[in-house]
């Protein structure tokens, strides 16, 4: 009987150890994480900042989605793939639009543009009305799809550009002459 009682009394402290250990590591962990600990491996990729190509990517990525739909406003003259008519309403499709200076290209579409104007071997002699955009990022984004779409491979166009031109420009009244926007280099 002796026995049984030391045996029991050694079970129930092996129990109890086993509740204290338990109960202590429930409790929390005895160095909890700071600020300063290292990220778990997992995000550690996610938390490196992106890169100046992958930025400048998704932002010309996300400028083309909206300038497609900007685009709409330009449909009725310039027809959805940028042939335009000939005579009168000029093509988008070609170096005068991919690379010419993003200024001029701003400057057209705030104030509009009249004039002669040589495309490919054709004449115009049209008007073009400002644009019915908007904001500078709805501007910027159509610029940009219209110098990137159809073969074209131009540069972005930034709403922070369209700003700066839209400053500049604050005090022009009426539509640019084709002569006045050769001169604009920038
Ligand atoms: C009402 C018809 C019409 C609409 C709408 C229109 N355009 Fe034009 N666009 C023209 C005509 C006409 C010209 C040529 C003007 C000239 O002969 O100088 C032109 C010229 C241009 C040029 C060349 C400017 C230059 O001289 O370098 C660009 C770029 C352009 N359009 C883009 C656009 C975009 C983008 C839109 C939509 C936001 C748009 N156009 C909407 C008729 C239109």
């Amino acid at each position: 009987m002796t026995n049984d009682g030391a045996t029991r009394a050694m079970v129930a402290g092996v129990l109890l150890a086993v509740l204290a250990v338990t109960f202590t590591r429930l409790a929390g962990p005895r160095t909890a994480p700071t600020s300063d600990s290292p990220p778990p491996k997992v995000y550690r990729k996610l938390l490196e900042p992106p890169s100046r190509a992958a930025v400048n990517e998704h932002l010309a990525a996300t400028l083309m989605q909206r300038g497609k739909r900007v685009y709409e406003a330009c449909v009725a003259c310039h027809l959805p793939t940028g042939v335009g008519v000939p005579g009168t309403n000029p093509p988008l499709i070609g170096s005068h639009i991919a690379d010419a200076p993003p200024g001029r290209l701003i400057r057209a579409m705030l104030h509009g543009v009249e004039g002669p104007l040589t495309i490919d071997g054709e004449e115009y002699e049209g008007v073009m009305p400002p644009a019915q955009v908007e904001t500078d990022d709805d501007l910027a984004a159509v610029l940009t799809y219209i110098r990137r779409s159809w073969g074209n491979a131009g540069s972005a166009v930034t709403p922070a550009m369209v700003r700066a031109v839209r400053e500049a420009t604050r005090e022009h009244e009426g539509h640019w002459t084709t002569e006045d926007l050769n001169r604009i280099v920038d």
